[in-house]
């Protein structure tokens, strides 16, 4: 059978395209309320994009359990080897509006939701296993740097890198980004990250820390400048269309999840802080074990209604998970659900793709579009005499013991959390080769030889001493490329 067209409210109707007029030349009639509601739909169709990671793909997949990590966590989704949970997956550029280009200089967004049978557990990561920051306050200085000019409304490399070289812990991820890894090949080639240090509990109640890894089994490939700069122009959309195309080709894209574990004890003793967003944990020390593979193998059928609207939280963790003391994922816990809730209204876990597949029960009631029935003629106050909803104990959160008992301001980058040099120095060393260490410095050059105005030498030499730190050829090449004359900057 034919589908009729209606209007919102299921009235068919004849009449889409043309208005209601007198006489076929006009003016035309106020009770054409077709085109009303046309007009009007069209008007609100735009939602507030994410105010960050606003540009961003998404799919569907499959987490299967491939290694027994029972003995650290007794999260549901981990305890059988095999088992299976269905994911959604969110990739993103940072900095960019909705319509911006996907190979934009950035971090990547690696935001994977996982629909288990207690609850949805959101890792909202990174393709970087670190972040510029270790203090959440410093979030919205930081991220007007990366968007636009409040004057020009230009994007403005002396802002950004005013704040670079005065906020010293972001070294480690400058030079992340600043590498070939900062312009990956679209989604597909790039590893994710936690990032954070969280934790697991077990079913004794053990707690450890932990990071997440998900190795990209596509194998990592980066764009040079040059081609993500040609990209941008050419198809802005890349990534977007290159996720699609490999789930529609049924080539679906997979990773190997990971995580490196550190006990409390190993925590307390740690020669840095093990809770610092800046720095990673030695893999040599706290090497990688197996968990799992996710796959994607399902492209969203709307893009509007999965993608735009999902809503992601490192607030969301399920029994067997846990947080630790890392301050950034301490703020980000309440960012997320504020900025949803202002995004795409209090009930926004009632969007399809946000809900939880297996139950959702709470006294939780109203508010603007509540459209799942709102809880019927059940009861919306706890306790009550008359419904079966119960408090599990057995979901109880083991207590937890703070190190210190001393409320204060503490300066995030006081002696003992002041070593920003030692990390990017190894990334410079032992990660890059030579042509990457070669692109680093030609890319930092190239973003850097845009700082303008009266404090353009203060700023470079301020973010050169950082490079100088962390390792003397880098800081070398940069000033090379600079043409910053080294021998007058040191007398001075
Ligand atoms: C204190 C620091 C941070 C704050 C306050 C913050 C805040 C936000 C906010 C408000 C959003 C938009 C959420 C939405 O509208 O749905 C967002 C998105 C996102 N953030 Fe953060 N963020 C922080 C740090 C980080 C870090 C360290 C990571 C990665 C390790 C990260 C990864 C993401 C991702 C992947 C998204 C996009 C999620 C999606 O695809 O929907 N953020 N952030």
């Amino acid at each position: 059978m034919n589908e009729k067209l209606t209007t919102a409210s299921g009235i068919p109707y004849a009449s889409h395209e043309d208005t209601q007029s007198i006489g076929p030349r006009g003016p035309l009639l106020l009770q054409d309320f077709i085109l009303h509601e046309k007009l009007a739909h069209f008007n609100r169709e735009r939602i507030p994009e994410r105010v960050v990671h606003a540009k961003g793909s998404g799919a569907y997949g499959i987490f299967r359990v491939t290694s027994d990590i029972s003995r650290f966590s007794k999260a549901k989704l981990f305890n059988a080897v095999g088992k299976e949970t269905r994911i959604f997956i969110r990739f993103s550029t940072v900095g960019g509006e909705r319509g911006s280009a996907d190979t934009e200089r950035d971090p990547r967004g690696f935001a994977v939701k996982f629909y288990t049978e207690d609850g949805n557990w959101d890792i909202v990561g990174n393709n970087t296993p670190i972040f510029f920051l270790k203090d959440p306050k410093k979030f919205p200085d930081f991220i007007h740097t990366q968007k636009r000019d409040p004057h020009t409304n230009c994007k403005n490399p002396t802002m950004t890198w005013d704040f670079f070289s005065l906020n010293p812990e972001s070294l480690h991820q400058v030079l992340f980004l600043m590498s070939e890894r900062g312009t990956p090949y679209g989604y597909r080639h790039m590893h994710g990250f936690g990032s954070h240090t969280y934790s697991m509990i077990n079913a004794s109640n053990e707690v450890v820390f932990v990071k997440f890894h998900f190795k990209t089994l596509q194998g990592v490939k980066n764009l040079s400048a040059r081609e993500a700069g040609e990209l941008k122009s050419r198809d802005p959309d890349f990534a977007q269309r290159d996720l699609l195309a490999a789930i529609a080709e049924k080539d679906f894209p997979q990773w190997q999840l990971y995580i490196q574990v550190m006990t409390a004890e190993q925590a307390g003793e740690h020669r840095f802080n093990p809770f610092d967003l800046t720095k990673t944990w030695s893999q040599a020390d706290f090497p990688l074990i197996e968990v799992g593979t996710i796959q994607l193998n399902e492209n969203p059928a709307n893009y509007f209604a999965d993608v735009e609207q999902a809503a992601f939280s490192p607030s969301n963790i399920v029994d067997g998970i846990g947080f630790s003391p890392d301050k950034m994922l301490q703020g980000r816990i309440l960012a997320y659900p504020d900025a949803q809730r202002y995004r795409l209204g209090i009930n926004f876990n009632y969007i399809p793709v946000n809900r939880c597949p297996f139950m959702v029960a709470n006294y939780h009631r109203d508010g603007q579009m509540r459209t799942d029935g709102n809880g019927g003629a059940q009861p919306n106050y706890y306790p009550n005499s008359f419904d079966t909803i119960q408090q599990d104990m057995a979901y109880k959160r083991p207590a937890e013991h703070t190190r210190s008992q001393t409320l204060d301001w503490f300066g995030r980058n006081a002696p003992g959390e002041d070593d920003h040099f030692s990390q990017p120095g190894i990334f410079y060393r032992n990660v890059l080769g030579p042509e990457g260490k070669e692109a680093l410095a030609a890319n930092i050059s190239e973003a850097m030889s845009g700082i303008t105005g009266p404090k353009r030498e203060e700023i470079i030499n301020r973010q050169l001493c950082h490079f100088f730190r962390a390792d003397i050829d880098l800081g070398t090449r940069v000033s090379n490329k600079l043409n910053i004359d080294l021998a007058g900057a040191v007398h001075h």
